[in-house]
């Protein structure tokens, strides 16, 4: 109880010290949000959007889960880049992995962990689909390797999504960036940029 209290003080201090570096902070943020951003990574607690970008609140708008993937067929990560891109308006998506993923690593080995394994089937599809690149590397190579695929593989998955056509056809443009995050320097790498050219 006691660190869940704790919570609640910082909680509070982190909202006296934003109040008193722009006392109309909340009051603006509070009408609306304008962010130019969307975010999709993994849900990793060491990989925090706002955090490692140096961005507030009301910067950029996020969705993450487990090894930051893209399933066409998930409607909660669908309904986040339709609001993103049909109402935000979002100027560019970020589809941010990380070196050394768990839930990447969990699918290239063959043990068992029960309901996620429905989930990391995505990844282990995405794995054969590379099977003879990846049965070059070993151990971390191979996990990094992987985790640097799976990033480029759902910036795809986006940008083949319906959402995606429908704005292009509308003439909006919104740029699509492959980025991958270092656990070990806290730097992110850019890994290119897929247009919504269809
Ligand atoms: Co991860």
């Amino acid at each position: 109880m006691g660190e869940i209290t704790q919570l609640l003080e910082n909680n509070r201090q982190w909202s006296e010290n934003q109040k008193n570096s722009d006392p109309e902070f909340f009051n603006k943020l509070s009408e609306q949000q304008n962010p130019e951003y969307l975010w999709i990574g993994c849900s990793d607690s060491r990989v925090p959007a706002n955090q490692l970008l140096g961005l507030l609140p009301g910067d950029i708008f996020v969705h993450r889960n487990v090894a930051n993937l893209v399933i066409h067929t998930d409607f909660n990560c669908l309904s986040v880049l339709q609001y993103a891109v049909d109402v935000l308006k979002v100027k560019h998506i970020i589809v941010c992995g990380h070196y050394g993923c768990g839930g990447i690593d969990a699918a290239l080995g063959d043990q068992q962990f029960g309901l996620i394994d429905n989930w990391l089937g995505h990844i282990k599809d995405l794995a054969y689909k590379h099977r003879k690149e990846l049965s070059a590397l070993n151990g971390q190579d191979k996990t990094d390797r992987m985790c640097e695929l799976n990033v480029m593989e759902q910036a795809e998955n986006v940008r083949r999504s319906n959402i995606i056509k429908d704005a292009k056809k509308r003439g909006q443009t919104v740029r699509i960036h492959s980025w991958i995050y270092s656990l070990r320097n806290g730097r992110v790498q850019d890994l290119g940029v897929t247009n919504n050219d269809v």
